[in-house]
């Protein structure tokens, strides 16, 4: 069985090779938002690549793909006017894939083979692909667990641009980050935001997360930084007023509302008084921005029958990350009345005017 694409010439894999995390259970339209990302990356390939080479590449692995016979085709539903595709769910799991296993689709000659994917980290760091900082790059398939999609090179611009914006708002908000001594990611994921932060200061990094082989990477890769494994629900096994800094890039966005209210009491404990937190949310512009008008409806409804907290649950990162993962949504009062009960907000920053586009919070640990 095959698929065929229609709407682009599909040639595949060069340097950052695309690769997708399966989820048989996600909506179609996700797939399709995986799907729609190809031809950009692709895109990059071939500008980076001869012809000649890419030919050579894609014969290459084809022939690998037959010979260890592991490869399955599919035969996919094809939107008949563009690009777009849909997978269903059942598809998948008559090829005998679960939530979240990893494969690699493999596009040539207009025919789609799924490939169950080798997710071992490199087993020495100089292995590992380095961009131009000097910084290593995780696997593509490891980057795509934290943002969705398996896009390396926004991996690498991205987390620049906020680790420069964080450190920016700290020094326009908080003090002189050359002065700051500890700092923690809270849900550094593989270290997107973390390893583009400035080594330059006396700043020491600790990281916590609840993806394992993320953690094996950044113990492996970042071996000045110190990384511990999360839990659902605090507390953490580091003693109180360690840092100066917490900030926490999206993670806020995926608890309910007892993890939250627990989470913002850990930090304040871990905190020094005076102490400052970073974290991003989504609130009413970021809905109004970012989300389909009958979700945008559900969100508010939610919002305006209770006090402004929304958790909505979904099965989008079974597989990758715990059950209780999912969406949340809250509203600026729900922040300013909750989180300011807590510590002093100094100021809320709106979507447009942040790297990851939502909403970000700056705030003090009163003395
Ligand atoms: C969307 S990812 C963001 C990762 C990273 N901050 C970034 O911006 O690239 C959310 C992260 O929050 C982490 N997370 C969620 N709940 C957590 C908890 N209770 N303890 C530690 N990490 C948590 C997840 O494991 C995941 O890596």
């Amino acid at each position: 069985m095959c698929l065929t694409m229609a709407g682009f010439t599909p040639t595949v894999v060069g340097k950052f090779r695309q690769r997708f995390l399966l989820h048989p259970n996600r909506a179609t339209s996700t797939l399709f938002s995986n799907f729609l990302l190809l031809p950009v990356e692709l895109t990059r390939l071939i500008k980076t690549q001869s012809r000649e080479n890419l030919t050579a590449t894609v014969q290459a692995r084809h022939r690998q793909c037959g010979e260890a016979q592991q490869c399955r085709s599919i035969d996919i539903p094809m939107g008949r006017t563009s690009d777009k595709v849909a997978l269903s769910p059942q598809a998948f799991f008559e090829l005998g894939y679960k939530p979240g296993d990893p494969v690699q689709f493999h596009y040539d000659g207009g025919q789609l083979d799924i490939t169950p994917l080798e997710t071992r980290l490199p087993d020495r760091t100089d292995d590992c692909e380095i961009d131009a900082a000097g910084v290593k790059i995780p696997p593509a398939w490891l980057i795509q667990a934290f943002t969705g999609a398996p896009d390396t090179i926004d991996h690498i611009e991205s987390g620049k641009r906020s680790a420069d914006y964080y450190v920016d708002l700290y020094n326009r908000l908080c003090g002189n980050y050359d002065n700051v001594e500890r700092v923690l990611d809270f849900g550094c994921g593989c270290g997107r935001v973390l390893s583009r932060m400035p080594s330059s200061g006396g700043a020491r990094y600790f990281g916590i997360d609840l993806h394992e082989t993320a953690l094996e990477w950044l113990r492996k890769t970042m071996p000045e930084g110190t990384f511990s494994a999360g839990s659902a629900m605090p507390p953490v096994d580091i003693e109180a007023q360690e840092f100066d800094l917490i900030y926490s890039v999206s993670v806020l966005t995926h608890l309910n509302r007892e993890q939250e209210g627990a989470w913002l009491d850990e930090w304040h404990r871990l905190l020094k008084v005076g102490g400052f937190v970073i974290a991003t949310f989504r609130a009413e512009d970021w809905v109004d921005r970012f989300t389909l008008e009958r979700q945008k409806m559900a969100i508010r409804k939610s919002w305006s029958e209770g006090d402004g907290f929304c958790y909505q649950k979904h099965r989008y990162w079974e597989g990758i990350f715990p059950e209780f993962y999912a969406g949340t949504y809250q509203t600026i009062d729900y922040v300013r009345s909750n989180w300011g009960k807590r510590f002093e907000i100094l100021a809320i920053v709106p979507p447009a005017d942040s790297p990851n586009e939502q909403n970000t919070v700056v705030m003090r640990k009163r003395s």
